[in-house]
């Protein structure tokens, strides 16, 4: 049992592996925050919170005490705190006011779904607990369930919100966010992985200062411009030493996630949907179900956090065939022909491909309606007999024959202008009936709050993929929202679109991914502009960004590991000079790089020297090995390309016994000294072989003085397989 609770004091004590996390109820009313962090070996811990001051704030309790000053669990707006709320309301006499007080618990062995959201789950209960607080506004009938989860065997506190109507008469929810902690103290740095188009999820570690400091989106989408992560580290936090916290969302829609320090150095983390636009009508007996906020904890620095991640949604977010299963290697056409294809071109790719060891061909944009540049046809999900006079089922065929399985990219959220589906239903995308219709990449977005758009979508999709033999789909999604307004809501319920969109979405993807169990998903926003846990939950795997030059990747893969598993990651060896770029960076480290993630190609095979084919076969042969355990393995970040000019990474397989690692140096620089590769999290008194090398060491010497590296020239990469003896 991961919860206890000391029922005469009402103090909460949830316990995961490593962690505690310790709540209790102030006055028999209000449910106060106590602490989060290191695991306590005392179960009840009802040591509650002292909070007073003289801070010119109203009184809740008695003289001294203001909700102001408390550390609490679940704050209100326009009441007696003054910092961030996580919940808003207007009730029906107009009123604001939200005074939300203990009134019940219940304990849950296991986890329990979440009704029409993704979510993290456990196979069998006794994986996890689950504690339910029941909150009331006692005047108004609204009625809180604050839902934790604490795993038995990972350090991760799950929690979503659930608000009820139980009242007679209309509440309108105005925010809701899914977690909020309050800290006693504000030492922290904040870490966040802002970006942009290309250059998603960098890595910003920032000292939190006084007031409110965020990360949000207001783009209908998670984006490549933020991502639905926060970690606040201590000071002295590094990757293997020091208290992180981190809090992610499982939404790919607008969200908010910051801290606020406040008057008494105090600081206020929050995550939730993003009340920037947003409001959701509760009529009587109706209720409203928050995403959820994963909360990780880790008492050994950011690798450890990061790495509790990875396990969780390795194991407990992806499902499906895929989750266990290795991935392919594939090539996509993309960045080989783009929109200048034919059925020879593809079925000749798949010939290379087949002869280098490739086991899947995608054929990316422009086969379908007559699309041939990207101003027209989204929406028109059946074949360009121009370019594929024999179809799609004809041309799976025909890659299948060349001993290679077949993928296709669809984009069904959007829709073209120029396109059959507007022409018949020019009301179904998103947008407000007196204003310009303001496109962006010649395209609009399909108003998925609307269910008959969704039918749509969910037949179009499904009649491609069950008329060939299609074993991946690539879900691409290529434009923000704008111009906010659905053609099928009244005028009270307008600000619910962007987040009935994400339910509709996420109902369009549960089925048409459960009803085809078979395909491999890759998600993709214009590269990784929805690389988020929300998306993961029906496709495992993401594209992580449309730069795919190999420099440009170590940070983007860098800061994506922040949070998500290499599994979740397409990497590709593209063309030099690089697409995005122009930087010809070598063969060898455009393999390294990519085979850090769902390794692949994309670029014309055709295009190979001999000798570079050679060169591409053995990183085939070389991946087919190592994803075996890579997959799965365990991520340490050793060097950090947002540091220097060095990067190196390693990954240790769940048994321990298979290693890989590998160094890159992005330009070559002179009398430097001496680089080495030094292992970490190896056995000391253990024999490594390095594999290919007719070498070995013992554990101790390769993590304690490790191996030298030599490079020469600019954009160099070393690898290294070890295996223990
Ligand atoms: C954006 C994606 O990120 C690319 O990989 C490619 O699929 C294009 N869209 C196609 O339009």
């Amino acid at each position: 049992m991961a919860i206890y609770v000391k029922e005469d004091e009402l103090v909460f004590h949830l316990q995961t592996k490593k962690t505690s996390y310790i709540m209790k109820v102030l006055d028999e009313k209000y449910l106060t925050h106590v602490y989060w962090g290191r695991k306590m070996t005392t179960p009840d811990m009802g040591n509650a919170q002292i909070n007073r001051g003289i801070c010119f704030a109203p009184i809740n309790y008695d003289w001294r005490y203001s909700l102001d000053f408390v550390c609490q669990e679940y704050p209100v707006g326009c009441g007696t705190d003054y910092r961030v709320p996580a919940i808003s309301a207007v009730y029906d006499d107009g009123s604001r006011t939200v005074e939300l007080e203990y009134d019940s618990y219940i304990v849950i062995s296991g986890k329990p779904k979440l009704q029409g959201l993704p979510a993290t789950y456990v196979e069998e209960a006794t994986e996890a607990d689950t504690l339910e607080i029941i909150l009331k506004d006692k005047v108004k009938g609204m009625k809180v369930v604050l839902q934790y989860t604490a795993y038995n065997e990972l350090d991760v506190i799950t929690r979503n919100v659930k608000v009820i109507n139980e009242s007679n008469a209309r509440i309108t929810l105005e925010k809701v966010a899914s977690a909020s902690v309050d800290f006693e103290h504000a030492q922290f740095d904040m870490i966040t992985l802002p970006g942009a188009w290309g250059r998603e999820r960098h890595i910003e570690r920032n000292s939190l200062r006084s007031g409110i400091q965020s990360v949000e989106s207001r783009r209908g989408a998670s984006s490549h411009q933020a991502n639905p992560f926060i970690a606040l580290a201590s000071k002295n936090a590094t990757e293997d030493y020091g208290d992180v916290y981190g809090f992610n969302l499982v939404y790919s829609g607008n969200y908010s996630a910051g801290v606020e320090v406040d008057q008494l150095f105090k600081s206020r983390a929050w995550i939730g949907i993003n009340a920037y636009d947003f409001s959701w009508i509760l009529e009587s007996g109706e209720e409203f179900q928050s995403p959820e906020a994963v909360m990780v904890y880790s008492g050994e620095g950011l690798g450890e956090m990061s790495r509790t991640y990875h396990r969780l949604y390795r194991k407990r977010l992806v499902r499906g065939r895929y989750r266990d299963e290795v991935r392919p290697i594939l090539v996509n056409n993309w960045e080989a022909t783009y929109f200048g294809f034919d059925e020879e071109k593809i079925v000749g790719l798949a010939k290379e491909a087949a002869a280098l060891g490739i086991e899947l061909l995608v054929l990316d944009d422009g086969w379908f309606g007559k699309r041939n540049s990207d101003n027209c046809s989204l929406g028109d999900w059946y074949v360009n007999k121009d370019k594929l006079p024999n179809g799609i089922t004809e041309l799976a065929k025909r890659v299948n024959e060349e001993g290679v399985k077949f993928g296709l990219w669809f984009e069904p959220e959007m829709v073209s202008p120029d396109s059959d589906l507007y022409r018949a239903h020019p009301d179904w995308c998103i947008h407000v009936t007196d204003r310009k219709r303001t496109e962006c990449r010649s395209q609009l977005t399909l108003d998925l709050s609307r269910k008959e758009v969704c039918d749509y979508i969910v037949k179009a999709v499904s009649d491609v993929l069950d008329s060939a033999n299609i074993a991946y789909v690539k879900w691409d999604m290529n434009r923000h929202m704008s111009a906010l307004g659905s053609a099928g809501l009244d005028r009270e319920h307008q600000k619910e679109m962007p987040h009935r969109y994400m339910l509709g979405l996420y109902d369009v993807m549960e089925r048409i991914v459960s009803s085809h169990p078979d395909v491999l998903f890759e998600s993709c926003s214009g590269g990784g502009g929805r690389f988020d846990p929300g998306i993961l939950y029906y496709m495992p795997q993401t594209w992580t960004s449309d730069d795919t030059d190999a420099v440009e990747r170590l940070y983007i893969q860098y800061g994506t590991s922040m949070v998500y598993p290499i599994s979740a990651m397409g990497a590709h060896v593209s063309a030099v000079p690089n697409h995005q770029s122009g930087r010809v960076a070598s063969l060898k480290m455009r393999g390294d790089v990519a085979m850090s993630g769902n390794f692949g190609y994309e670029l014309d095979l055709m295009k190979f020297t001999d000798e570079e084919k050679e060169e591409v076969k053995a990183q085939v042969a070389s991946y087919k090995e190592l994803r075996t355990f890579v997959q799965s393995a365990d991520m340490y970040r050793l060097e950090s390309p947002f540091e220097g000019n060095t990067t190196a990474w390693q990954f240790i397989s769940e048994d321990g016994n298979d290693i890989f690692a590998a160094y890159f140096r992005i330009l070559a620089k002179v009398n430097m000294g001496i680089f080495r590769m030094r292992f970490v999290g190896l056995d000391a008194d253990a024999t490594y072989e390095v594999v290919g090398e007719n070498k070995s060491y013992s554990g101790a010497e390769l993590m304690n003085i490790g191996l030298v590296v030599d490079f020469w020239g600019d954009y160099q990469s070393r690898t290294w397989r070890l295996k223990k003896l």
